[in-house]
């Protein structure tokens, strides 16, 4: 199976998982990147079956509309059953490092406010330990060079993505070679440094359940 194969085969599978739990009301969060993208185009079929969204970046919501699908704000919700996003990397404790598309801290906010957490991706994405793949981190822009120091300080190694904007108007570094044997005590540092806003480490809310897509087909793990 290639990569876009395996992409649609776990937005499917997860369509199929919520189908039979979807309510009139059921709002449903939304992630984003090109497997959530699979997603929200599946989910255009059952626009009917649900109250409607809620989305992690303006490129989604902007999707969402396309399909006409209703999307609202956090704040005018009560509830959000699930949130359905890709990854970058996932361990074993389906603890996550996401953010490479730079919408890492409104990820966080609505997969924190779902009740379950369905990640869905491609098995290149299944890692012993997290930290091959850089970890996207947001910045209050002046914050930028501080924040930079104290994560080289921290055994990292940051890189200021050129050009990007976060949908709340801040800046990206992307964190090479960083420690992350430890993901709960460095999620937990890392919010501690003033002026990063979020980090894309996963930890203290890992996915719920991981649609895997591999060459023989979709496996499910759970945390
Ligand atoms: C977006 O900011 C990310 O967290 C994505 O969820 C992650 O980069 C996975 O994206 P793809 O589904 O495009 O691989």
């Amino acid at each position: 199976m290639d990569q876009d194969s395996k992409k649609q085969a776990v937005a499917d599978a997860a369509l199929a998982y919520l189908r039979p739990k979807l309510e009139s009301d059921t709002i449903v969060g939304i992630g984003t990147g090109s497997t959530a993208n699979r997603f929200i185009d599946g989910l255009a079929g059952l626009k009917g079956s649900i109250g409607g969204t809620v989305a992690s970046s303006e490129a989604s919501a902007e999707r969402l509309r396309a399909h006409g699908i209703p999307v609202y704000d956090l704040n005018s919700v009560d509830r959000v059953a699930f949130y359905v996003d890709g990854a970058d990397e996932a361990n074993a404790q389906l603890q996550l490092i996401k953010g490479g598309g730079g919408a890492l801290t409104r990820e966080k906010i609505v997969a924190a406010a779902a009740d379950e957490f369905l990640c869905i991706a491609d098995d290149s994405k299944l890692v012993r330990t997290l930290g091959e793949f850089p970890l996207p981190v947001e910045v209050i822009p002046m914050a930028r060079g501080y924040v930079a120091r104290e994560l080289v300080r921290l055994g990292g190694d940051p890189v200021y993505r050129e050009g990007v904007v976060t949908d709340n108007g801040n800046i990206i570094l992307d964190v090479y070679r960083f420690p992350l044997a430890q993901p709960l005590a460095m999620e937990e540092t890392l919010n501690n440094l003033t002026g990063l806003v979020c980090s894309g480490l996963f930890a203290r809310r890992p996915a719920d359940r991981l649609f895997l897509a591999g060459d023989d087909g979709v496996r499910e793990l759970e945390a």
